[in-house]
C-alpha cells in the first residue's frame, strides 16, 4: 500500500496509508474506531457508487436514516437532492456519493474538525481510487473536509475551483448542502443552476 502525509491546517502531519481500493476502504470504515462518533453509530456509512464515477458527491455526515441504512443520502435531504439531480440531468447512480464523516454525529450536529480529520484518510483513499472529473462539495463541512478556505460559502460557491488535496489536483464545484434549499425556497433556483452547471461540465469531460 502506498503511503502519504496528511498535512493539517495547524501544520501537523500524519503519515497514512493510501487505501485506494474501494472494497478495502469500505471494510475499514465499517469497523472504524478512529473517533468517538463510532461509539454511538448504528452503522458506518462508507459511501457508494461506481469506481469509474466521473462525479464525486461529498456531503456532510450521515443522518438518522443513513445511520440505520448504512447508505448515504437516503433520508429527506437525500430525496430532495435526488429530485434536483434529476432536474439537472445528473444520474445519481453513476456518481460516487459519500460524506465528510462516515458516522452520524449525535443529534445531527455538524461534525467537528477533529472528526473530519480523523475520517480524512478514507476520503483521500476514495478520491485517489476514483479520480473523479468533478467533486461536488455540498456545503461547509464538505469544504472543510477538502481544506477549501472561505469566509462565507458564497466566496467559493457556484464555480469550478482547482484545488490541491494532499497532492491530488481536484476540480471542485461547491454548492449548498441540500438541507438548506430543502428548508428555504429562495436558494432553490441557485442550487438547480449550480447542478445544471455541473451537468454541463460533466457533459464536456
Ligand atoms: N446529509 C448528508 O450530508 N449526508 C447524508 O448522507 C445525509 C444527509
Amino acid at each position: 500500500m502506498r503511503s502519504s502525509y496528511l498535512v493539517f491546517r495547524n501544520g501537523s502531519a500524519q503519515k497514512v496509508f493510501i487505501m485506494d481500493n474501494l472494497d478495502i476502504i469500505r471494510s475499514k470504515v465499517v469497523v472504524c474506531r478512529l473517533c468517538d462518533l463510532s461509539l454511538k453509530r448504528i452503522r458506518a456509512v462508507p459511501g457508494e457508487g461506481p469506481l469509474e464515477a466521473k462525479l464525486f458527491i461529498l456531503g456532510e455526515a450521515p443522518g438518522r436514516h443513513e445511520d440505520e441504512a448504512g447508505r448515504p443520502f437516503v433520508g429527506m435531504s437525500g430525496r430532495f437532492m435526488d429530485r434536483y439531480l434529476e432536474l439537472a440531468g445528473i444520474d445519481r447512480s453513476a456518481a460516487f456519493v459519500t460524506n465528510a464523516v462516515k458516522c452520524r454525529p449525535p443529534n445531527n450536529r455538524k461534525p467537528e474538525m477533529m472528526e473530519i480529520s480523523a475520517c480524512s484518510p478514507y476520503l483521500l483513499g476514495q478520491l485517489s481510487a476514483i479520480k473523479p472529473s468533478i467533486v461536488l462539495a455540498l456545503g461547509t463541512s464538505a469544504c472543510n473536509a477538502l481544506g477549501i478556505r472561505y469566509k462565507q460559502l458564497s466566496d467559493v460557491r457556484g464555480r469550478l475551483i482547482q484545488h490541491d488535496f494532499h497532492g491530488h489536483s481536484l476540480n471542485v464545484f461547491v454548492t449548498f448542502h441540500p438541507s438548506f434549499p430543502m428548508r428555504f425556497t429562495k436558494p432553490r433556483a441557485e442550487f438547480l443552476k449550480d447542478l445544471k452547471t455541473v451537468a454541463s461540465i460533466l457533459g464536456r469531460s
